[in-house]
Formats: structure tokens, sequence, C-alpha cells
């Protein structure tokens, strides 16, 4: 936990101002990360477009919820619990919000009782799960059924073999950054593994102009890199 919070410091995805987790995602007020939150902005508009159209939504679960800036803006109309394993100020405790419940736990055993929620959003974080399978199993057990899952903000890979290239690339850099070991926690997904458990009826949601930009890669001949589709599961 501590070398990935320097690390999220280092890299511009964490603050001590209370006006940073405020803000997302449609200002980052650090200034370091402001395409990727202008990105992550569209697919929060998606993520809400999406709730929006589904119909019994009231207990919604946010699963890897850092800071708690989606958690927050969803209790607006929801009744939401913001889980993650941090618990310090670049997670749980930056989330000043008596509308949210709180959960300290971990996303491959969710410490709450079956079928408590309605959805359960994973925004930038399912691809921390070390066990993908485990996570997902988890998730339905703790939907309703008939209940949603919306993943965003996670990379997925066309195969096996890309994501491997990646998680490569990612090790690297974890390593220049002296924190090699987190490279274990952190890898791409694939569409096939989310379906490979048959957990979930997904539908894949792809905003704006980035399947487009991957295709153009393609014809290029350049390696594919990853999508950051939304995507919508119904529990089987
Ligand atoms: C990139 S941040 C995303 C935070 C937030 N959901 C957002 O959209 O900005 C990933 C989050 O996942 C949390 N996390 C990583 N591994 C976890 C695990 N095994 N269980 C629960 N949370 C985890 C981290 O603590 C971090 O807050």
């Amino acid at each position: 936990m501590q070398d990935y919070r320097r690390l999220r410091f280092a890299e511009g995805y964490a603050s001590t101002d209370p006006a940073f987790a405020r803000a997302l995602p449609f200002r980052d007020t650090t200034g370091r990360n402001v395409a990727i939150w202008r990105l992550r902005a569209r697919h929060y508009m998606v993520m809400r477009a999406g709730l929006a159209l589904l119909t019994n939504v009231h207990r919604v679960l946010d699963v890897g919820a850092g800071n708690g800036w989606l958690a927050r803006r969803l209790a607006a109309r929801y009744r939401v619990t913001a889980l993650d394993v941090d618990a310090t100020d670049t997670g749980l405790a930056a989330l000043d919000d008596s509308r949210v419940g709180r959960i300290r736990g971990e996303l491959e055993a969710l410490p709450v009782r079956d079928g408590t929620f309605d959805v359960v959003i994973v925004a930038a974080a399912l691809h921390y799960a070390v066990h993908l399978s485990r996570a997902l199993s988890e998730i339905a057990r703790v939907l309703r059924a008939g209940g949603v899952l919306i993943i965003s903000d996670s990379p997925f890979y066309s195969d096996a073999l890309a994501r491997h290239r990646a998680w490569q690339r990612t090790l690297a850099y974890y390593q220049a950054a002296g924190v090699a070991h987190l490279a274990g926690r952190y890898q791409g997904l694939t569409r096939a593994e989310l379906d490979g458990p048959g957990l979930f009826r997904f539908v894949t949601l792809s905003p704006g102009y980035e399947p487009l930009r991957a295709a153009l890669g393609r014809w290029r001949g350049r390696e594919a890199g990853p999508r950051m589709p939304v995507v919508f599961g119904w529990k089987r």
C-alpha cells in the first residue's frame, strides 16, 4: 500500500487537496493527467446514461473506489457504498460524504452479504485483481438476481499475448520506479477472460474515437494498444 500510494502521488493521480476528488472527473486540479481525465469524464457520462436506463437500481457498490469521486457523484441519486483496500487519504479517508457508506475490503473477498446490491461498478480497478475469476464470482455473489456489473477504465487487450507484452512494459515501468513487486497486482483484461466463467452477459459500449484510433493503428501495422471500453454485464 505504501509503495502504491507513493506512486499515485508521483503520477499525479493523488492529491492531499480535498478539491481534487470533488472536481473529478471533469477537472484535474493537479493538471498532470488532463487528457486521461477527459476520457474518463466521457466514460462517466456513458455510465450515468446506462445507469439511468436500468430499472430498479437503488443500491450501488463502487469497488476500488479510491478517493470516492464516483461514489460521491452517484450518491445524489443512489444509495452508494464505496469499497477499497486503501483507507488512507488517497482512498476512503478522502471521502467526506455522509451519504456514502464506506467499507475497507478486498475485491476478491468482498465483505458483503449475498444479493445486497443492484449494481456494482468497478472503475479503473478490475485490472488490479490477481484472480479475475474470483473477483467476478464475488461481484456476482453480492449482486441481486438480474443485477448489473459496470466495468470502466480498465485496459482490455485483444488476446492474452498482447496483454502479456503490455504487462512486460508495466513491469519495466514499475522496476524503473523501484516498485517491481506491484506489477504482480496489475494486469490488463481480455474479453475472453470476462466471458470465461459465464457469470455475466456482457455488452461493450465504446464511446469516443478510441476504436477508430485503434483500427487506424492496426492499419499502419502498429501493435494494437489497449481499449478502455465501458462494459455492462448482466448477472446470469
Ligand atoms: C486506479 S485507482 C481507481 C480509483 C477510482 N475507482 C477511480 O475511478 O478513480 C484503483 C483503486 O483500486 C484499489 N484497489 C487495488 N487493488 C484492490 C483490491 N484488491 N481490493 C480493493 N481495492 C483495490 C486501489 O486502492 C485504488 O484505490
